[in-house]
């Protein structure tokens, strides 16, 4: 949209200016200027330029749109029957991955195009204005590139996931499917993918395959994120720190080795607090990692199996009750702590020169977005500048 907008009369302003003491660059009486999709000026409302358009926030809370860097929304189905029998008691085991991926197999492109319209839109309505979007419910070279092709048409953040399983077909030939995953799948999805990732886990693939993999991903250009510790201890955490990757995601099992790992390292710690609450598992430990100074995100993980929600304000609430994280850390964890997770500078702050992607609050604080869960709060959502 051309021309200026003036959002003002924000009662808390959330900036993450990262300006020391402060992670949130709070700042009060604030307005916020927005020319060509970006933040052209940050200030007191009553040095606020003119403007061809307003909006007038109503002394609410604004924030940087929520970062989900962590969704798997290409796939056809639902699993509502198996999270019923988990609520029934079942374990969680990703065996019914290979079910989605059935599914997801057997729909047409524009099923598939539509469940991800339908997923993003829902995001975007609760204040997600950049999600990463993964494959891997293809699994095989033309579902994996029409999966990520499909991605690109919603997200610059793409992610190759081949290696999500093992799929059936190759169920006592693993070794085989590496080698797919590392040729010509790689080559057909690369073009599509910005990032790979491996689910690095027993039942899905051990440090071995998922190293090379990924070594494979980087050679082709791809950066690194892991699906590393969901479900047991393992190695993943500590080969993504290894390997560079800008994020390893879950981290509910960590011996102290991985978080020393962590520590020391430029990985994001991306917690899923949505895929805890729907397999009943234990809450990853925030606190922990917070403390030892390890960058932590917070994201959906939205996918059929073990995280049906699309609601980062769902995610930051779980964050603050289950996982000892402050409102204020949650909060940044969703927003700036994404946009690290995706390395990524132009999204997760309101300070200038950053895309003017913004909620406004039916709330005068960031604190009601933990204390009034499952209320929907989002009053409006600027998207590169355009209100939604
Ligand atoms: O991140 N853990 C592996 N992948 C997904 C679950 C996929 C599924 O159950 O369909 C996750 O939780
Ligand atoms: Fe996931």
């Amino acid at each position: 949209m051309r021309g200026s907008l003036l959002v003002d009369n924000i009662g808390e302003l959330v900036t993450n200016d990262g300006r020391a003491g402060d992670p949130l660059g709070v700042r009060r009486d604030a307005a916020v200027l927005v020319e060509d999709g970006e933040v052209a000026w940050v200030g007191p409302a009553r040095y606020a330029p003119a403007a061809d358009r307003r909006i007038d926030a109503g002394g609410a809370a604004v924030l940087p749109g929520f970062v989900d860097s962590h969704a798997h929304l290409v796939f056809a189905g639902d699993r509502a029957a198996e999270f019923a029998a988990r609520m029934a008691g079942e374990p969680y085991t990703g065996g019914g991955i290979r079910t989605t991926v059935g599914a997801t197999r057997a729909a047409s492109d524009d099923d598939l195009r539509a469940t991800v319209g339908r997923l993003r839109a829902e995001m975007l309505r609760q204040g997600t204005t950049t999600v990463e979007i993964k494959s891997g419910y293809g699994l095989n070279v033309a579902d994996e590139a029409r999966s990520l092709r499909i991605a690109a048409e919603f997200t610059a953040d793409t992610t190759f996931l081949g290696a999500h399983v093992v799929p059936a077909e190759y169920a006592d030939r693993p070794d085989d499917y590496v080698g797919l995953v590392c040729g010509p799948m790689l080559a057909a999805a690369a073009p599509y993918a910005r990032w790979i990732d491996v689910f690095c886990e027993r039942g899905a693939f051990d440090a071995d395959h998922a190293r090379a993999i990924l070594a494979c991903g980087q050679a082709a250009g791809l950066g690194v994120r892991l699906h590393a510790n969901q479900l047991g201890p393992g190695p993943g955490v500590r080969l993504g720190v290894e390997l560079g990757a800008a994020s390893v995601d879950h981290c509910t099992h960590l011996s102290d080795a991985d978080v020393d790992a962590l520590a020391g390292s430029e990985t994001v710690a991306t917690l899923l607090p949505g895929a805890e609450f729907s397999t009943r598992s234990p809450y990853p430990d925030a606190r922990r990692l917070l403390d030892a100074g390890v960058t932590v995100a917070l994201a959906t993980d939205c996918n059929p199996g073990s995280s049906y929600t699309s609601s980062m304000p769902f995610c930051v609430a779980l964050a603050v009750r289950e996982m000892r994280m402050t409102p204020a850390e949650a909060v940044w964890a969703a927003t700036a702590g994404g946009a690290a997770a995706l390395r990524r500078t132009d999204v997760g702050r309101l300070t200038p020169g950053s895309r003017a992607d913004l909620v406004v609050l039916d709330a005068p604080t960031h604190l009601h977005l933990a204390y009034r869960p499952g209320v929907p709060l989002i009053r409006q959502v600027l998207h590169n500048g355009v209100p939604r």
